[in-house]
């Protein structure tokens, strides 16, 4: 069936924000995102990723609900709804609640208020979520504001101020509750208030008391039509022909039925989540679909004397609901199932995925990655099948799992129609578990479901399952291990040899995809481990006189981390009282656009609206590494409907080449491609859609080329590099590596980084029709560059190239060099097709194409004196930059000037090389090379704490620069507010008192373990070269007195506009409201320096300053003679005395400079100072972590607006905190990225906010090198993030200790709980499979030359010779250790039965020695 049939497609009846769609040719392949973006122009609803990961597009349905007769809202992914699944529906978006021109709703306004907003893309998902949580919860608790905000995620904010907005909705405000050792939160900002009393400290950024009042009862209501609609009107099947694409929605069950067995292959389509991203990622295809949604059979719940039906189609949020309000009602010990389901229920996915996704759909199609299917299969659930041939049946997931791999659950004409989940039974125990690369809307890595009982009054299992997701291609039942464990008492010894059976038979090849494949080994047995110490645990409940000593044991298993609400605290500096107040300077003003960001009514890029005959641009790449071009076919992409035409090399009337800094690069790849994802050519078509269909049609034939070089490693063994090298040298190192106490060697590898700005990059080039002139419309924070390359490639002068920037959702660096190569592609199309060209990349291939943070690898060698002094240093550090040079050699040279971070070491060698390698051109981030080359540097202090015995902390001291000292190039510095900073953060977050905390946790706790760590900051501002400082504004007064202000700088959301309006307002004496801004051009303000390094505001505020002073000058007389006079009397006095209302200012730029071949220079014009103290918590088993606490102290002199400033600092931090501890590129050994979505690369969600997070803003402190005073303040905090880091290091170096491995160890970069688990060695790595590196190809090869796979076994060897003369050991440091242990020594043969405490102390005194002495020494008594 198709469009082709003569059949009508029905009308598609739905509500758009209280208006009535009828859409008479509904495309089943059209999902609601663009049918609201393009059909109906409501761009409030933003695209981030088109899969369901990051919440862009979160928009509010309403259903009536025939089963339970009632309304319900529930937000959800406009990305992933076909449009088609809308019968019926209301969908409120964004623009629906409110509005600039109306009403704004106080969702809105309180985001916006609450400075909730930077680059304003994610807002409106967030506002969407908050208000769907609204509709059901006007009063709601804190879990359930964490809960609705899972699913969204924001690049900028750091999510601390959303979090607030959201707070000021509950009824009562929780606290943490935490009062270890010191003050609870609420407890906090009092404190701070009473110890800063006469400083005039500020902690509010916002007012509540200017919020408008929440009432529920004001909202939308449902359509009384569709309701009407939804009770009258006889349900009948609907069918929808789209272009390619049939959608059928049957209403009963028998129907169903008939359809499943007329197209066997249609899906059923629910929530669309496991079905939409496989059309939008791999290309799948459905002729026809059927959606079962209406079908009632299918929606219904039914409680029986076994336990709970549920229908297939029931969304996994009411299943949520159903068993939160079951377990509280019933009694827990027939609940166990249900609660085990919860707990992955609750952070499966976000609540959007939730809302939507079907029960039937998780079981039948997450067939590898479902959370449920191992608890399911475990506790013996039933399937409840049907299908019209062969009537009904019943399938248990158990069996189905037990009876082999890859088995499809249904035949091709069957249907799930319900599911039967049993009541537990006494004594029986159920654990569910899983591990993923983020807490929550991540796919777990491993997952496992594990159900006992034991006989009656005994420890001896009767009956054992386990089954484990994420491990093979299905949910794998450990079938043989648990049939092996009937009749084994639940003790030590079943435990080691449950191990070796559950390893022996879930064995995971070393090349399976995902990787991970020790880790995951690990988690096996791992999982298993807690499994058994909770059965203990709950035998000694039941039993509490036979396992008297495991409640003590008990402490030490980790629970599941939750999530809380983080409490938060913001100090800053007063303005002078004296101060007037219309000045804004130094005042928390809200974002500019914050509340257009919040209504949706900021446009971006892709916000402008189409033009008749308007094409779009979908790019064609290279899927080969380094590879000749043979031949492009194009036929079969022109055949296809709506295409244009394709622009290759060819059609470039200009040059193909261009330069970044100095090395050339060109647009299109000619001959010959260096990377996969490097553009070939581009289709263009009448419509999205078609663009990108045609362009997977482009067939390319290329001829393998050598060497492909993608790692670190390989650039190296091919001298593989770009020039020059860079070093800089101070001292005599090689003469004071001779006079020191002890010399230590390492290497650290720090991954790369996505931008993952929430925009992806996009441009509109417009061809204006005469002289060539061309607007090009684009997220770009260099416009000049893209002008520029736009000139070049057209062959025309820059004059004729308009580039405009209205605002940018988000940039980091992504977005200085990569848009002009997107924008000179798009505008050769423009070019060529004369027409209006649009080109909007989708996630996946902005993640492939453009390039991101370099990975660095940085090799180290330090000479000190045991008393902590650091007399030498060299370093080598080496950084992956790609097929490119881009700015990869600046890059470098900023990591190696600012690699002392806080540190004078008075002997210092570094030296910098940037690796050609053929991945995609890596580029500018956030921080420009010095969190990679800090990170080294805090790495080598912490060794250096380790040799010496000394604390990190007190190395840093050691070590910190004192007054009078200068860099390594020998600029000078004053290190009195870095020391400020430090010494207050050290008091603010009660180091010693903490860490004292801290060390008593963790000898309390055997599998859990504490970490802490305090790190300062010094960071340089400023470009070495004088001229990239420079900057430039435009400003007019018009008559009316209005006052448009244009200047060099992009708005990033780092709040740039909103500044520089502060500065007019003080210069010019007026106030805000008299002043514009409105977008930045190369028509206003030419040859503009890129928005970046931090300095936007600096520079472009003094070019600002200097217009407004220029006219205030003019306008001075004026003024004096009529003093009385308003601003616009003045104005017009002015006018009519033909004084120019217009004018420019320019800042030349900072005097800076650098000789590298002298080594020496004044790069940078002054420095920010700042410290972070982080404590977190790891569970050594799964190697999760949770961020406790993090307190930081930031130096940004006199703040020009401290919630932009605050906000800044929170989200460099977050983003920081991302880049050292979770967020991980992945690569092929092809060089094809995987990560190409928020699916695959998880940034820090809500979920990883530390509990408790402050931020201070350092009082009084000054700065005369930049406007009023202030300091940077965009990039500095991003590296602070490593406090994190550090403090996870900190923790798994106490784990370790505990195991008895002492020393120094490489922690590589990010601590993902990957690297966490397999770093607290133990049994349990120990016991797992290592294969031989050359035994097998891996699925993902380290571009940062990570030594992990390599490394491990090395220290497993090391305590295998501890662990292994004695068996009883293991029992003893177990968590589960009987009373009285006997201890069998090897040797002597010895036996000896100790209380357990004291046997410990003595092995673990005996176990550090045989590690320091080596294995000529065994153990005795
Ligand atoms: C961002 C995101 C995060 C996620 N996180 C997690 C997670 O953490 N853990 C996890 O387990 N899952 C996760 N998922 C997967 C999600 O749970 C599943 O995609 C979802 O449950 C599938 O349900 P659906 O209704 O959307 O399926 P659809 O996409 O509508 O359909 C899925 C498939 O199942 C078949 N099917 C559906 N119902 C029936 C039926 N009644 N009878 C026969 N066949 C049927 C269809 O034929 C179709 O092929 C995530 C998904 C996304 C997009
Ligand atoms: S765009 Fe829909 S979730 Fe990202
Ligand atoms: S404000 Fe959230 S992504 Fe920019």
């Amino acid at each position: 069936m198709s469009s082709s049939t003569t059949a009508r497609s029905d009308e598609l009846i739905f509500f758009v924000n209280g208006r009535k769609i009828i859409e008479k040719n509904a495309d089943p392949e059209r999902m609601l995102l663009s049918y609201l973006r393009k059909r109906l122009h409501l761009t409030g609803t933003k695209y981030g990723c088109g899969t369901g990961g990051c919440g862009a597009c979160t928009v509010m349905i309403s259903t009536y609900e025939p089963f339970s007769k009632k309304i319900q809202h529930c937000s959800a992914n406009a990305c992933l709804i076909p449009i088609c699944c809308l019968y019926g529906a209301a969908v409120t978006t964004v623009e629906g609640i409110g509005s600039v021109k109306s009403r704004i709703h106080p969702v809105q306004e309180r985001i916006a208020k609450c400075h909730g907003s930077q680059c304003g893309f994610c807002t409106p998902g967030m506002v969407m979520s908050i208000y769907a949580l609204l509709r059901n919860h006007p009063e709601p608790t804190m879990e359930q504001i964490s809960e609705a905000l899972a699913g969204n995620l924001c690049r900028c904010t750091g999510y601390r101020p959303i979090i607030d907005a959201c707070k000021t909705f509950c009824k009562d405000l929780d606290c943490c509750k935490i009062r270890e050792n010191e003050n609870c939160c609420l407890d906090l900002k009092e404190n701070l208030l009473l110890s800063e009393k006469g400083k005039e400290i500020c902690t509010k950024l916002f007012a509540t008391d200017e919020f408008q009042p929440w009432d529920s009862t004001q909202e939308l209501i449902f359509p009384p039509k569709l309701l009407l609609m939804a009770k009258e009107q006889r349900k009948r099947t609907l069918v929808f022909y789209g272009e390619r694409t049939t959608w059928i929605s049957p209403v009963s069950l028998k129907e169903l039925l008939e359809l499943k067995a007329k197209y066997p292959k249609a899906p059923l389509v629910v929530g669309n989540t496991s079905v939409g991203p496989e059309i939008k990622c791999k290309g799948v295809f459905h002729p026809v679909i059927i959606s079962p949604i209406r079908v009632l059979e299918l929606n219904f719940l039914n409680f029986t004397s076994n336990g709970l039906t549920l229908g297939a189609a029931c969304s996994l949020s009411l299943v949520k609901d159903i068993l939160t309000s079951t377990v509280s009602e019933i009694p827990e010990e027939k609940t166990k199932v249900f609660r085990a389901l919860l707990q992955q229920l609750k952070t499966l996915g976000g609540q959007q995925i939730r809302n939507i996704a079907s029960l039937g759909g998780n079981i039948i199609k997450q067939h590898t990655t479902s959370d449920l299917n191992p608890i399911l299969a475990v506790s013996n659930s039933l399937l409840n099948l049907a299908s019209l041939a062969g009537g009904t049946r019943q399938i248990s997931l158990n069996e189905h799992f037990s009876s082999g791999f890859g088995k499809a659950i249904l035949k091709p004409e069957e249907i799930l129609v319900s599911l039967s989940i049993p009541y537990s039974k006494t004594g029986e125990f159920v654990a569910a578990f899983r591990q993923a690369q983020r807490r929550e809307n991540a796919l777990s890595i491993v997952n496992a479901g594990m159900r006992l009982i034991l006989d009656p009054g005994t420890d001896i299992i009767m009956d054992f399952g386990i089954f484990y997701g994420n491990v093979a291609s299905t949910t794998v039942c450990a079938k043989k291990s648990c049939q092996a464990l009937i009749g084994r008492c639940w003790n030590e010894q079943m435990l080691e040899e449950a191990c070796k059976l559950l390893l022996e038979e879930v064995s995971i090849p070393g090349s399976a995809p995902g990787g991970k494949v020790e880790y995951k080994r690990t988690l096996i047995v791992s999982f298993f481990f807690k499994f058994y110490l909770e059965v203990l645990q709950g035998l000694k409940l039941m039993y509490p006189h036979r396992y008297c000593d495991t409640i003590e044991k008990r402490k030490s298993i980790p629970d599941v981390f939750h999530n809380k609400i983080p409490q938060s605290s913001q100090i800053y500096q007063a303005v002078d009282p004296e101060q007037l107040s219309q000045d804004p300077v130094g005042r928390p003003l809200m974002h500019l656009a914050g509340i257009k960001h919040a209504t949706g009514e900021a446009i971006y890029c892709d916000d402008i609206r189409a033009v008749e005959e308007e094409l779009f641009l979908a790019i064609v790449t290279s899927s080969r590494p380094h590879a000749k071009i043979i031949s492009i076919d194009l036929s079969d992409a022109l055949k296809l409907p709506g295409v244009i035409d394709v622009i290759t090399v060819q059609d470039i009337p200009g040059t193909n080449e261009f330069c970044c800094i100095n090395e050339p690069e060109s647009v299109f790849a000619n001959h010959k491609v260096i990377c996969v994802g490097q553009i070939i050519c581009a289709v263009v078509a009448d419509t999205d859609v078609h663009a990108k269909r045609a362009a997977v049609k482009v067939k390319i034939t290329y001829e393998a080329l050598e060497p492909v070089i993608l790692t670190i490693e390989e650039a190296i063994k091919n001298n593989s590099f770009y020039d020059p090298e860079r070093k800089l040298e101070q001292g005599n190192v090689d003469e004071a590596f001779e006079t020191v106490d002890q010399i230590l060697e390492g290497e650290i590898h720090i991954g790369g980084q996505e931008h993952f700005y929430m925009e992806t990059q996009s441009v509109l080039v417009v061809p204006k029709g005469e002289d060539k002139e061309m607007d090009v419309y684009v997220s770009s924070q260099h416009p000049t560059f893209t002008q520029e390359l736009v000139a070049s490639v057209l062959n025309v002068p820059s004059s004729r190239i308009m580039c405009h920037v209205k605002r940018v959702g988000g940039g980091f660096g992504g977005k200085v060099t990569k848009p002009a190569i997107l924008a000179a592609v798009t505008a050769v199309a423009a070019n060529k097709t004369g027409r209006v060209v649009r080109c909007i990349l989708d996630r996946g291939d902005d993640m492939l194409i453009t390039g991101g943070r370099h990975p660095f690898l940085g090799k180290y060698r330090v000479g000190f004196m045991n008393d902590g002094r650091i007399m030498a240093l060299d370093v080598r550090y080496y950084s992956n930059g790609g097929c490119t040079a881009d700015e990869s050699i600046v890059i470098m040279e900023t990591a190696l000037l600012r690699m002392d971070n806080a540190y004078m070491i008075p002997n210092l060698r570094c030296w910098g090389k940037v690796c050609k390698t053929n991945l995609p051109s890596n580029t500018a981030f956030r921080g420009f090379g010095f969190p990679q080359s800090a990170l080294v540097t805090e790495s080598w202090i912490t060794d250096v704490a380790i040799k010496t015995g000394l604390s990190p902390e007190k190395i840093r001291e050691i070590n910190m620069y004192k007054k009078g000292n200068q860099t390594h190039y020998k600029q000078d510095l004053d290190p009195n507010n870095l020391v400020k900073c430090w010494n207050e953060c050290m008091e603010k977050s009660s180091y010693y008192i903490r860490k004292t905390a801290v060390d008593k946790f963790n000898k309390q706790n055997y599998w859990k373990k504490k970490g802490i760590a305090i790190i300062p900051l010094k960071y340089s501002i400023g470009f070495e070269a004088m001229f990239l400082n420079q900057a430039a504004a435009l400003v007019h007064i018009y008559m009316d007195g209005s006052v448009l202000v244009t200047h060099g700088g992009v708005e990033l959301g780092q709040g740039i506009h909103t500044k520089i309006m502060q500065v007019a307002s003080r210069e010019l004496k007026i106030p805000t409201s008299f002043i514009h801004i409105c977008e930045t051009s190369t028509v206003t303000v030419p040859n503009t320096r890129p928005t970046a390094a931090s300095i936007g505001t600096d520079i472009n505020g003094m070019a600002v300053k200097n217009a407004c002073q220029t006219l205030l000058k003019r306008l001075q007389p004026i003024m004096d003679k009529n003093p009385e006079g308003t601003w616009k009397d003045w104005v017009t006095g002015a006018f009519r005395q033909s004084i120019s209302l217009s004018a420019t200012g320019f800042f030349r730029g900072y005097d800076t400079n650098m000789n590298w071949d002298k080594g020496e220079g004044r790069p940078f014009e002054y420095f920010v100072y700042g410290a972070a103290c982080s404590e977190v918590e790891i569970d050594c088993l799964t190697g999760d972590h949770k961020n406790i606490r993090t307190d930081i102290i930031m130096d940004v002199g006199c703040s020009l607006n401290p919630a932009v400033d605050i906000g800044q600092i929170e989200g460099a931090f977050v983003q920081g905190l991302g880049l050292y501890t979770m967020e991980e590129l992945k690569y092929s050994p092809e060089g094809v990225l995987y990560t190409r979505g928020p699916d695959q690369y998880k940034i820090p969600a809500v979920c990883d906010i530390p509990e408790q997070f402050s931020v201070s803003l350092l009082s009084s402190s000054q700065n005369p090198n930049a406007i009023y005073s202030s300091k940077a303040v965009g990039e500095p905090a991003l590296f602070l993030g490593c406090s994190v880091f550090f403090a996870i290091k900190d923790a798994v170096a106490a784990a370790r200790q505990e195991r008895g491995i002492t020393g120094t160890f490489t922690f590589h970069s990010p601590s993902t709980a990957e690297r966490i688990r397999m770093a607290c060695v133990d049994q349990f790595t120990k016991m797992i499979p290592w294969d031989e590196p050359e035994s097998y190809v891996p699925w993902a090869v380290p571009v940062d030359q990570s030594l992990l796979s390599q490394q491990i076994p090395q220290e497993q060897e090391r305590f295998q010779y501890a662990m292994d003369p004695q068996t009883d050991l293991k029992r003893v440091l177990s968590a589960a250790t009987p009373p009285n242990t006997l201890i069998i020594f090897p040797e002597g043969q010895e036996r000896s039965s100790l209380k357990q405490e004291q046997v410990c102390q003595t092995l673990l005194t005996l176990w550090a020695g045989v590690c320091d002495m080596g294995p000529a020494h065994g153990l005795d008594e």
